[in-house]
């Protein structure tokens, strides 16, 4: 075996303190520019039209949760005090092989609404009659010009729908509700993920100012109160859409996914780090190795080499065989869960910058308070080496203010976070 070709692709891969450091900075420029709106920034910055809970929200609510392959229908009850009950939960894939496929080229908004509203029927028990006020996290990059109206400005996660890009996504909703006589329910508020963990965490914890996603996608969101750029703008959260964030060094293996992607030149951070892309960036080192050709690798592939903590590594040999047919000795499997980690602590240490970033943005002259950042997903909550290297990132780019930062699982947030939209004052402006 060619040591000398995963030692350069691990190379590749690696990014030292300095690197971090400096797109921890390039991206709080990019934070700066974007709520100065001087055009200069890649990040979208797209505005919430909504603060921060008090924690003493009451009510029953449906929370809609549309952001990966899995959708959810919750009804939820907020009993104040940072408590809060569910009352019942429809989950369903959006894709089953071999019966269906809503989130593909060949699937339209209709098709896709129905389905979701079908789902939405059941949560409430096929009752058609009593009012059901809905918020609704949907986690993709949308235009928003308040707390209803969210336009879908691209698909991301290799999501290709027809129909819905350029459309108000509750109108789509409300559509589809109608055509299923449930117009008692309303759809009344729109959030992004990152948003809803925010919101979530606020509720339950307080002390939080940034919400972020971990997992087959990324982004991160954080309270904006324009003070300390000076701007007398109504504060509220900003859904900055960080994985499209494209200040940033690429390696050929980033740049031959990025053009083999449903959206080429978009989205380049999020193609360097979440549970989506991870697997693919690692059949492709795979594959300049040992010419294995297109296989597919998923992140829990990446979890499960990073989980075999044995001498042998047979589970990493064993994993390669089952996907590749390739008999590999524990020499080789060495190098492979090597490569594995290097991709997976590259992804933790970019996700760390950029929470940096945000920090030296909303705290240009020292003085970080103690708190939490809240982060929800797979990767985080379940990918072997993340949180490790998470904190020592944070060690490494924030020094002396970094026990001021604690990162916590909000678990689950999207569900809770929607049905405290829908019971919040928006912001306005
Ligand atoms: C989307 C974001 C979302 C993130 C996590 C990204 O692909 O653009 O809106 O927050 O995935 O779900």
């Amino acid at each position: 075996m060619e040591n000398s070709k995963f030692q350069q692709m691990i190379d590749d891969f690696t990014l030292d303190s300095d690197a971090i450091k400096e797109i921890a900075a390039s991206f709080r420029y990019d934070i700066d520019a974007g709520v100065r709106e001087t055009g200069e920034s890649s990040l979208r910055m797209l505005k919430s039209y909504i603060g921060l809970p008090t924690g003493n929200e009451k009510g029953e609510y449906l929370a809609l949760d549309f952001g990966g392959t899995n959708l959810r229908v919750v009804l939820i009850r907020l009993e104040g005090n940072g408590k809060f009950e569910v009352i019942k939960k429809v989950a369903k894939p959006l894709v089953k092989p071999g019966e269906y496929d809503f989130i593909c080229a060949d699937a339209n908004a209709d098709e896709l609404f129905d389905f979701i509203a079908d789902m939405v029927e059941e949560a409430v028990d096929g009752d058609h009659d009593k009012k059901y006020l809905l918020g609704h996290t949907f986690s993709f990059p949308s235009a928003q010009t308040n707390i209803y109206n969210a336009r879908l400005i691209i698909w991301t996660k290799e999501f290709a729908t027809k129909g819905v890009e350029g459309e108000v996504v509750n109108d789509l909703l409300k559509a589809a509700l109608a055509r299923k006589n449930l117009s008692n329910v309303e759809p009344t508020a729109v959030i992004n993920d990152t948003v809803a963990v925010l919101l979530a965490a606020a509720y339950k914890l307080g002390n939080v100012n940034v919400g972020s996603i971990y997992a087959t996608g990324h982004n991160t969101c954080y309270y904006e109160t324009y003070t300390s750029a000076g701007l007398g703008k109504p504060a509220m959260v900003i859904n900055m859409e960080s994985g499209g964030f494209n200040k940033l060094a690429i390696n050929k293996y980033d740049y031959k996914l990025d053009l083999e992607s449903e959206k080429p030149y978009e989205q380049r951070l999020e193609k360097m780090v979440s549970g989506r892309y991870m697997g693919e960036l690692f059949a492709y080192c795979l594959d300049e190795a040992w010419g294995i050709g297109k296989v597919s690798f998923t992140s829990i592939d990446i979890s499960r080499i990073l989980a075999d903590n044995s001498d042998t590594l047979n589970d990493v040999c064993a994993l390669l065989k089952e996907k590749t047919n390739l008999d590999i000795e524990t020499e080789d499997a060495v190098w492979v869960k090597a490569l594995a980690e290097t991709i997976a602590s590259r992804s933790a240490r970019v996700v760390v910058a950029t929470y940096c970033g945000i920090m030296w943005h909303l705290y240009p002259n020292g003085g970080i308070p103690k708190q939490y950042i809240a982060v929800d997903g797979s990767v985080f909550e379940k990918m072997p080496t993340i949180k490790e290297n998470m904190q020592k990132a944070i060690y490494e780019i924030m020094e002396d203010d970094a026990d001021k930062l604690e990162l916590v699982l909000e678990n689950g947030g999207s569900a809770l976070g929607a049905a405290l939209a829908a019971a919040m004052e928006p912001v306005e402006g």
